[in-house]
């Protein structure tokens, strides 16, 4: 029991130590939203990684690796671009769920939120 309470507490310093990065994270996609009368995307960064290889979108779908720098539109989308490649009501559920992409509340800005595990939309 002890043995597993220290444990858990290193765990937790090396934890805190560690800055918090997108691949542990959620990432906050207000360059265009917000001004056009959505609430600010949130992107589970974390959610999508332990599916999907670092390869097939920032390679493959050129998402660049850098939090809100990226310029994405819905057209790009419903063309099957940046998220619609796979938000597409075939490999994932489609471009008409507007809320379970436009999740943040307003004013967030563009950038890394949360950390380990943040399980997705609806908690900003
Ligand atoms: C799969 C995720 C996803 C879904 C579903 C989604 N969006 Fe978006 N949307 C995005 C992303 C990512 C951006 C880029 C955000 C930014 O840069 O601020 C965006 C941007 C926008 C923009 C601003 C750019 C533009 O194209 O005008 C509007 C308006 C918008 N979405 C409306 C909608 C509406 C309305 C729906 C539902 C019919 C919807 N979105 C569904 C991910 C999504
Ligand atoms: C399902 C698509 C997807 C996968 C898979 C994915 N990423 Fe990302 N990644 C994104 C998106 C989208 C962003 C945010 C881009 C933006 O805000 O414009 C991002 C942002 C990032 C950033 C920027 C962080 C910052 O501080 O600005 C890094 C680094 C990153 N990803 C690394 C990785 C690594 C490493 C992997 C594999 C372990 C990976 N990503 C897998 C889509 C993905
Ligand atoms: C490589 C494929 C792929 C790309 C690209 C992708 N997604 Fe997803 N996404 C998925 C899959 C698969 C799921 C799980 C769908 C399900 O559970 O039915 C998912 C789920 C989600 C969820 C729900 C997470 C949860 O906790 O249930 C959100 C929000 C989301 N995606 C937003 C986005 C946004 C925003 C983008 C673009 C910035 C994007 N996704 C790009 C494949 C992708």
């Amino acid at each position: 029991m002890i043995r597993f309470f220290l444990t858990l507490c290193v765990g937790c310093l090396l934890w805190a130590a560690v800055p918090i990065q997108a691949e542990y994270a959620d990432v906050v996609i207000n360059r265009r939203a917000e001004k056009e009368g959505m609430r600010p995307v949130i992107f589970p960064h974390w959610f999508h990684r332990i599916r999907f290889q670092c390869r097939v979108c920032h390679y493959e779908l050129g998402f660049k690796m850098r939090a809100g720098s990226n310029d994405v539109t819905m057209n790009d989308i419903a063309d099957g671009k940046f998220c619609g490649a796979c938000h597409n009501n075939d490999i994932a559920w489609g471009p008409d769920r507007c809320d379970l992409c436009h999740s943040g509340k307003k004013g967030l800005a563009s950038g890394i939120m949360g950390g380990h595990e943040t399980n997705g939309p609806g908690i900003f």
